[in-house]
């Protein structure tokens, strides 16, 4: 798929078909998350692949109770280990490390879409109730739960802000592009 397509094509599904996916497909997505920028080089993400109905069940209760994530054959738990991380840069790791696991799960879901699957990132947890669940050590982050599914249908896209609305030029709050000055 053209890359803008996917771009455009991409949105939160939550709705999904009982068809089977691919564990090639799973790969895919998965494999997805290793070609991110990391500060330092220091990968930081891990990810929870879980198939078992039951703990997807539980997965979906630990999720603020948010059903439909059980429905999907997978559910990726993406996860952080930041202990290295923060041997180098301390607290600013903190930071980095929410900033790759946004990175790894923008690109899962650009290959979900350009897969023409469906998923959608789930960030509303119960942290500790999803470690109990999965035997994730204390120290490690839950970042977010990513069902992996077939769309039952086709979602509405969601109305994005205006270019315009986003950026400023040269200084916070200014909206419109000054030509430059001359140099002479
Ligand atoms: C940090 C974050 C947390 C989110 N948590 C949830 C969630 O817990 N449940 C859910 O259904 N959607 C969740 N979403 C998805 C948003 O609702 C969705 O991205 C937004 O409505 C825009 O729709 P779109 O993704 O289709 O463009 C989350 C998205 C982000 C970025």
């Amino acid at each position: 798929m053209d890359f803008k397509k996917v771009l455009k094509e991409r949105r939160s599904i939550r709705r999904y078909s009982s068809k089977k996916v691919s564990v090639s497909d799973l790969t895919a997505v998965c494999e997805a998350a290793r070609f991110i920028p990391v500060a330092g080089n220091i990968y930081t993400v891990r990810l929870v692949i879980v198939s078992d109905e039951k703990k997807k069940e539980q997965l979906a209760e630990a999720a603020l109770s948010q059903d439909f994530i059980a429905k999907a054959p997978f559910v990726i738990v993406v996860c952080s280990d930041l202990k290295q991380l923060r041997r180098s840069y301390g607290t600013r790791a903190e930071i980095y490390g929410k900033q790759q696991a946004g990175a790894a799960i923008e690109n899962m879901l650009l290959k979900v879409t350009e897969l023409g699957l469906a998923s959608c990132w789930v960030g509303a947890t119960d942290d500790n109730a999803v470690k109990r669940v999965l035997k994730i050590p204390e120290d490690i982050q839950i970042e977010a739960l990513l069902p992996l599914a077939n769309p039952l249908g086709k979602e509405e896209a969601k109305k994005k802000p205006d270019l315009s609305f986003i950026t400023y030029f040269e200084k916070w709050g200014q909206r419109t592009a000054k030509p430059a000055k001359k140099p002479y």
